[in-house]
């Protein structure tokens, strides 16, 4: 079920509905909403702040049940963490925990106030989207391949009021549509490697095509792929039964002669290593090593979904990366669409060689006027920025500072690591064009690097999501990043 999301001019203490969320700073301060309803409950609020109750730590909560004075059944007091230092990212985490609470709730309506907590130097629409965003977000629900449940009974959240006026209503708009992206990333990541095949992501990408105007789908099988050259590409996925498709979406939200934008993601449906077999513990994890894929295919639902007046095409390698007696091999020369060849030395660096022949293809297809790829590429960018920043690598210092700032201003951010010609030699082959692994060292931007050789004369950037795509541990789920990132850059180019 959807959350539908609404905008209001909200009265706290006379609000009816089935919960109010407020919000309460450390140190007894409390924001207007929550001084009103404080006032209307005779200080139901400043009791339990007294009592020590309430703290106003960032993210904790506090339900009240049926205050006296107030309309509404429920108060659910949200901590803010210290005013002086309350800032973006707080106003995030806060709108999450607030709806992962509400979410334990036997609620289907609620009315949210925090969406009028003052955030420096953001306005009303900032608020609101970050606010719908955030709740849609702890209000995803993974139920795809549990056994079928009879949810009537259930009482779940169907309906939130945000506080807001007319100036938020652009901010709500983009955030049903980036939501609905958000969303169709994360349950395509999420699905097992044995239902969501290179085959599977394309018939989603075809169906979401027959589903809308000015969306078209293409896609190429192994053939196709064989005819025009997709050396690289093909000899990942040789060792699986689950046949490799390159697929391609094409919105035309622009005028006929506009170049497109274009996306390419990565698309590995299940990265075992191949020949170069990983180690078992956590193998698991790389279902998600289609993240870059899902993450495109949301970044462009998004985009169609807000109607934007561009064009725009998005282009998936999909494969599965198995060992088998037909495997590519360590040692294999390879020949790339771009007529590169290619020593392979690891057949678990295996994203950068479909995406090698996808960014060929996408280049001379389309000539786009920007070209990005995300992918789960890299152990190593994990180590170097974590969970929370995917790496950024781009020649181009203008595009770059456009997907840096689309990233602070999601919140879904990225940070830039180097991508000087000092490190290609370290990809140098006695064999081949160019090796497919540059050693122990810096192996984020060796891998970017290996991009970078078939990316020439393009406006092109890299973002390494690895450490963000999804939350790692047994029950860890995709993350649906970069999807808003990307949706900003689209917005902010229109
Ligand atoms: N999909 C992995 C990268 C990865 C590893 C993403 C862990 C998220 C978590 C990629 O295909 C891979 O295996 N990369 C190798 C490259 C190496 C062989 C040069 C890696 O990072 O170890
Ligand atoms: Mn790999
Ligand atoms: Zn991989």
């Amino acid at each position: 079920m959807t959350l539908q999301f609404s905008l209001a001019s909200i009265a706290p203490a006379t609000v009816d509905s089935a919960c109010v969320m407020v919000g309460v700073y450390e140190q007894g301060v409390l924001t207007s909403a929550a001084a009103q309803l404080d006032d209307a409950s005779g200080g139901a609020i400043r009791r339990q702040i007294e009592s020590g109750d309430i703290s106003g730590k960032a993210g904790s909560t506090t339900l009240l049940f049926a205050p006296a004075g107030i309309t509404a059944r429920r108060v659910l007091v949200v901590g803010l963490g210290a005013q002086k230092s309350f800032d973006a990212a707080r106003f995030q985490k806060v709108n999450i925990e607030a709806a992962r609470a509400l979410g334990r709730l036997p609620v289907a309506d609620a009315v949210s106030c925090l969406s009028s907590v003052d955030v420096p130097g953001r306005d009303s629409a900032w608020r609101v989207r970050i606010a719908a965003l955030a709740s849609d977000y702890a209000a995803y629900r993974y139920t795809a391949t549990f056994k079928p449940r009879d949810r009537s009974k259930q009482v779940e959240l169907a309906r939130l009021t945000f506080a807001g006026g007319d100036e938020a209503a652009s901010g709500l708009a983009q955030a049903v549509a980036i939501a609905e992206g958000v969303r169709f990333a994360r349950e395509l990541a999420n699905l097992p490697p044995n239902i969501c095949t290179p085959a599977h992501i394309a018939a989603q990408a075809q169906a979401f095509a027959d589903g809308h105007d000015k969306v078209s789908c293409n896609v190429l099988d192994e053939v196709a792929m064989e005819k025009l050259g997709f050396g690289s590409l093909l000899a990942v996925g040789r060792g699986s039964v689950n046949k490799p498709r390159l697929i391609a979406l094409e919105y035309k939200g622009g005028n006929d002669g506009d170049k497109p934008y274009a996306f390419v993601g990565k698309g590995v449906t299940f990265d075992s290593g191949g020949i170069s077999l990983k180690p078992g513990a956590g193998m698991e994890e790389m279902k998600f090593d289609m993240g870059g894929a899902a993450g495109v295919l949301g970044a462009f639902v998004a985009a169609v979904k807000m109607g934007l007046k561009l064009n725009l095409v998005c282009v998936v390698p999909a494969v599965e990366n198995m060992p088998d007696g037909d495997s590519y091999r360590p040692s294999d020369v390879l020949t790339s669409l771009s007529g590169l060849t290619i020593e392979v030395l690891n057949t678990d660096a295996e994203g950068r060689l479909i995406l090698c022949d996808a960014l060929t293809y996408t280049a001379q297809t389309y000539q786009p006027q920007a070209l990005i790829d995300a992918a789960t590429l890299t152990g190593a960018c994990v180590i170097a920025l974590g969970k929370h920043a995917s790496g950024l690598m781009s020649k181009h210092d203008d595009l770059a500072a456009e997907l840096l700032a689309a990233g602070e201003e999601t919140l879904d951010r990225a940070w830039r690591l180097p991508l000087w010609d000092d490190y290609q030699a370290q990809l140098d082959s006695g064999f081949a064009d160019v090796a497919n692994i540059g050693g122990k060292s810096a192996g984020a931007i060796t891998a970017a690097c290996f991009l970078s050789r078939f990316t020439d004369g393009q406006r092109w950037a890299h973002l390494d999501i690895a450490g963000t795509a999804w939350d790692e541990g047994r029950k860890g789920l995709a993350t649906g990043r970069p999807v808003a990132l990307l949706a900003q850059w689209l917005l902010d180019r229109e």
